[in-house]
């Protein structure tokens, strides 16, 4: 089946970035938003801390951008940190344009102004938020704008299979020319044909057993451009948030690290804390260093968790502060105000992901990549809190600028791609098959590539690997697809792209710790590129 509607632009993610683009295009362009699961299911949603900007009369540009280069240790390109904090205060006006409430202070002259958080890494107050849910307060104003705009088309439960590109068809040119997409309504795969396709479907911390992630966090963006050709950079820098909550009950909840920016410290069940004894920053240190320490105090004395305390702040000041998650340990028991919070690192951000320029371009031509998904070098070995919404804004604006700029001169003529051919395919008789595989791959993947690594466990992850990706590519190639075939499919690249990046890392940098080599060296190369191998198609498509 075949979408009649030809799309100027087909934009793959209903997050952040994904949205934004389709704002600052719709006026120009026909175009359609595809989205997983429901449009508000993406990281963007969840995000709690904020977007950093730089509105302090105090702070500078210079800080913000010193600081990132600090959390990114070595690796960040210093022109895109630059081009990315430049636009920190045009990005926030840009969402409060589009209804976005940001929590508000009032100075001592009574004239109201935007509340600035703090959070690790940064030296100064530069976080702008709406109390502890910024994420949804700014998911709900961009859906809110898509809705209402006639030329977006918003496509919920739309799963993208694959990218079509003049290649893969055996044509001449190196474009994109659209996306097979499955609608898990109905079951059926449509061939979107589009003029210019984005990627902005968000991370892939799904690979690991525990995560801060919503389950549309599974890398698909990373192994749709992957199998298409592209570039992929950077995949050992997976981020792992120090503090999420730590409860049998409780799936994925963060305790949002501006808790620590207003004064939470971090604490053994004895009740002592320990951050000092890793940074002069302690607490407040950036993520891969404090997620470190904790890791190393759970082994040391064989706990399951660290608290992170708040208690000693005002009721108020903490009710006020961080509703949501006051809310949210409560129904779990635990009462933030007078006591301590379980909490244990989880996998919560991917720095690495498909190789993009300063206005979002990928390998191919028209193929853009916006947000979580892409590694334009803002973010180096760590990315520093707060920098990923920023990004996903100042990258949809730079994309939409080149888009702008390229879609007159491409043609108009009808893009004809290939029905999606399932004369060879049946019904999976076996659907356990990919749940056992899903467990087994997250579980691995958390034990052998987690926040310490060694040659030897990336080695065992990587023939466990092997073999997975023989089953699912079989299976693949007899069955139907669902969109948790399609995941897994998707989430074993990303394992592998992560596991080669890694092995390919001989230093210990940012979030890539292994205590084969333990220390920085300054001779490795400082993107670490994985190309599309020879045998590739043969091998997992
Ligand atoms: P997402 O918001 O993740 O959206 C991805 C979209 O792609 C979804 O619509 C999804 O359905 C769609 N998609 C994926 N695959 C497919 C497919 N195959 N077919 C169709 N659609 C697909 N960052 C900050 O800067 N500040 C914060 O305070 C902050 N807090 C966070 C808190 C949590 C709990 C989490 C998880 C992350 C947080 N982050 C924060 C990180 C930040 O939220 C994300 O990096 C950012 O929102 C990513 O936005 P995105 O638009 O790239 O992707
Ligand atoms: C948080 O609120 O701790 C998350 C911030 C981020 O990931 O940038």
């Amino acid at each position: 089946m075949s979408d009649s509607q030809l799309y100027d632009v087909l934009i793959i993610g209903s997050g952040g970035a994904g949205l934004t683009l389709a704002l600052k295009l719709a006026d120009s362009a026909k175009i359609a938003v595809v989205s997983k699961f429901a449009l508000t299911e993406g990281s963007t949603f969840y995000a709690q801390g904020g977007i950093s900007a730089v509105l302090d009369e105090e702070d500078s540009i210079d800080s913000h951008i010193e600081d990132t280069l600090d959390a990114g240790a070595g690796l960040c390109d210093t022109e895109i940190v630059r081009l990315t904090v430049s636009y920190g205060k045009k990005s926030i006006d840009w969402l409060r344009s589009q209804g976005v409430m940001f929590t508000e202070e009032k100075s001592a002259n009574g004239e109201k102004h935007l509340h600035l958080n703090r959070e690790g890494g940064h030296s100064h107050r530069r976080i702008v938020h709406a109390t502890d849910a910024t994420g949804k307060a700014v998911s709900l104003s961009l859906i809110n704008r898509a809705q209402q705009h006639p030329n977006i088309t918003l496509l919920e439960k739309h799963n993208v299979v694959d990218l079509v590109t003049a290649s893969k068809l055996g044509r001449a040119g190196n474009e994109v020319l659209g996306a097979y997409v499955l609608d898990t309504q109905n079951d059926t795969v449509k061939a979107m044909p589009a003029r210019i396709v984005v990627l902005a479907t968000g991370g892939a911390s799904k690979v690991y057993l525990y995560s801060t992630n919503p389950n549309v966090a599974t890398g698909d963006g990373i192994a749709l451009a992957w199998r298409a050709g592209c570039r992929i950079s950077n995949m050992e820098f997976m981020q792992f948030h120090p503090t999420c909550l730590y409860h049998p009950n409780a799936r994925s909840f963060l305790i949002s690290e501006a808790v620590r920016g207003e004064g939470a410290k971090l604490i053994l069940p004895d009740g002592s804390s320990f951050m000092q004894r890793y940074d002069a920053r302690a607490e407040l240190a950036p993520r891969d260093i404090v997620a470190r320490a904790i890791d190393s105090e759970m082994k040391k004395h064989g706990i399951d968790c660290v608290y992170l305390d708040i208690s000693h702040k005002p009721a108020e000041f903490i009710t006020e502060h961080f509703p949501t998650i006051y809310q949210q340990c409560l129904k779990f028991g635990i009462d933030i105000t007078t006591q301590p919070i379980p909490v244990v690192p989880a996998a919560h951000y991917t720095c690495g992901g498909i190789v993009a320029d300063s206005y979002a371009r990928t390998d191919i031509s028209g193929l853009y990549a916006i947000g979580e998904v892409a590694c334009t070098g803002l973010h180096g070995a760590n990315r520093m809190a707060s920098n990923s919404l920023l990004e996903c804004i100042v990258f949809a604006e730079r994309a939409a600028q080149d888009i702008l700029k390229k879609l007159p001169t491409l043609s108009s003529e009808k893009i004809s791609i290939p029905e999606w051919d399932e004369s060879r395919v049946s019904d999976s008789d076996e659907e356990v098959v990919v749940s056992h595989n899903w467990d087994e791959l997250r579980r691995f993947m958390w034990d052998y590539v987690g926040i310490v690594r060694t040659n030897k466990r990336l080695s065992r992850a990587m023939r466990r690997l092997e073999l997975l990706k023989e089953e699912i590519a079989e299976y693949y190639g007899h069955f139907r697809v669902t969109s948790d075939l399609l995941e897994l499919r998707n989430l074993v690249i990303v394992a592998e792209l992560i596991v080669r990046c890694a092995q390919q890392r001989k230093e210990s940098r940012g979030l890539h710790y292994t205590q084969d080599y333990p220390e920085l060296d300054n001779s490795q190369p400082p993107q670490n590129t994985v190309l599309i191998p020879a045998n590739f198609e043969k091998s997992v498509s």
